[in-house]
């Protein structure tokens, strides 16, 4: 695909590779950038071609979270609370029925930690520092992090890092189980890339079911998450026969 300005999005044998393409400035995410993800991430749902999404960053660091510069120039609040509603960026990447995985690097701070905890899988070199700073400028985590955080390292460690804005480094988001696996940064492309190699070779229909299983079921009870499992293995069941 071609025509943006913000990120690249390439495609190479079943792997659509995204890269945040604002280097100068840590590829913060302004809003045209949100605009052309959200057009990417759909051209990756809608593309059969497309069966694994890897996210990366150019430059020094994955992301340094939202663009500070564009702070306060919405419209108006309720301007901002409908385009949000209209286009929600965050939810659409979280439930993107393939296998995304987040290769981190530098500063993945705000926006930047929280697009990799909407990935299923999350890889990082070893200069990786990851945190969620918004509390200290006045603000929340707005891209799911409040939630999506507690949900995949200890919910009070969590805490932590939400009000207190301190980034850990890559080893101790690995300790937290925050990210998967941590290798040197002159071979974070390959990890990722074999990873999505990995997938690339599996059933799509499986994988978008038990990733939707995943996702959905995590906010149910116990009770109707086996249900949801139950339904969907049932329909790719006779989809199968
Ligand atoms: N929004 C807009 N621009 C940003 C940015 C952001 N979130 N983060 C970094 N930049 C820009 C800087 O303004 C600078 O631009 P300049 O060269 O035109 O001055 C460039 O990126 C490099 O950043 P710099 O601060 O010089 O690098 P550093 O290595 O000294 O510090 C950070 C890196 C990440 C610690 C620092 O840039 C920072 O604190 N950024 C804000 C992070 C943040 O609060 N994000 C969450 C927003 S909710």
């Amino acid at each position: 695909m071609n025509g943006f300005n913000t990120i690249r999005y390439d495609k190479d044998g079943g792997i659509a590779k995204l890269t945040l393409n604002r280097p100068d400035v840590l590829n913060a995410v302004n809003l045209r950038m949100r605009d052309e993800l959200w057009d990417a991430f759909r051209a990756f749902r809608d593309d059969p071609d497309a069966r694994v999404l890897v996210l990366r960053g150019e430059g020094s660091a994955f992301s340094a979270g939202a663009d500070i510069s564009d702070f306060g120039t919405a419209p108006s609040l309720i301007e901002a609370r409908r385009a949000r509603h209209e286009r929600d960026l965050w939810d659409l990447l979280l439930h993107l029925p393939k296998p995304t995985i987040a290769a981190v690097h530098g500063y993945s701070l705000g926006a930047g930690c929280e697009m990799a905890l909407l990935c299923d899988l999350r890889v990082a070199a070893e200069d990786a520092r990851l945190g969620l700073p918004e509390v200290g400028l006045g603000y929340i985590p707005s891209a799911g992090g409040t939630q999506t955080l507690p949900r995949t390292i200890p919910p009070g460690v969590a805490m932590h890092m939400i009000q207190s804005g301190e980034p850990v480094d890559a080893r101790e988001a690995y300790r937290l189980k925050l990210v998967h696996r941590v290798v040197a940064r002159d071979t974070l492309e390959d990890a990722a890339m074999s990873w999505a190699r990995l997938l690339v070779g599996s059933n799509p229909r499986a994988l978008a079911f038990a990733k939707g299983a995943v996702v959905r079921g995590l906010d149910l009870p116990l009770a109707e998450g086996l249900a949801l499992e139950e339904r969907l293995w049932q329909r790719l069941r006779t989809s199968l026969s």
